[in-house]
């Protein structure tokens, strides 16, 4: 019985039709993976884009509930509602197992977000606007963030977190 193949088929030059078809195949692979990512990362909305700083639990704490005393305007389930002025720098804390506090916006104004976890890694999945942003302990992001229309936008943890995972829930008012 004969195992060794006849020739040596691997040195034989590939014939022009299957370069054709290694180049059309490498072609459409770099449109599928590079192209249509970079240009899903532009037109694509879930895609955020921000800078990411490093912050100490505590100090983004302090800097959040002072921002929360400062423009507080109600409270609902002992989460404060929070009603900063339009176009300025507002803050979300993510820990276990809530977000705080209630953000009360204007639609069309552009806002600086902050978030930070001061706890372990939250996923912040915001509704309708398809944000999803991780949320690393140590690092506050700061996002542009203009909510087009008025409503209430949903927040959920989208990384598991622990036991209560499920009921990190918060949200962001916007009035027209
Ligand atoms: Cu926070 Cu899951």
């Amino acid at each position: 019985m004969v195992t060794a193949p006849e020739r040596v088929w691997w040195r034989v030059p590939v014939s022009r039709a299957e370069m054709v078809w290694i180049v059309l195949a490498f072609l459409l692979v770099m449109v599928f993976f590079s192209l249509w990512m970079a240009l899903w990362h532009g037109i694509g909305r879930q895609n955020a884009t921000g800078a990411a700083y490093k912050v100490a639990p505590q100090t983004y704490r302090e800097e959040v509930f002072a921002f929360a005393r400062q423009w507080k305007v109600g409270e609902e389930n002992g989460i404060p509602v929070v009603a900063p002025p339009p176009g300025s720098h507002v803050y979300l804390l993510a820990q276990r197992f809530s977000w705080y506090p209630i953000l009360k916006l204007k639609a069309g104004e552009t806002y600086h977000l902050h978030m930070a976890s001061t706890d372990v890694l939250h996923g912040f999945s915001l509704s309708p606007h398809q944000w999803a942003i991780q949320l690393y302990p140590g690092y506050e992001w700061v996002m542009s963030f203009t909510p087009d229309k008025p409503g209430t936008y949903h927040i959920i943890c989208n990384d598991f977190c622990g036991l209560g995972h499920q009921t990190m829930l918060g949200k962001i008012i916007v009035e027209g």
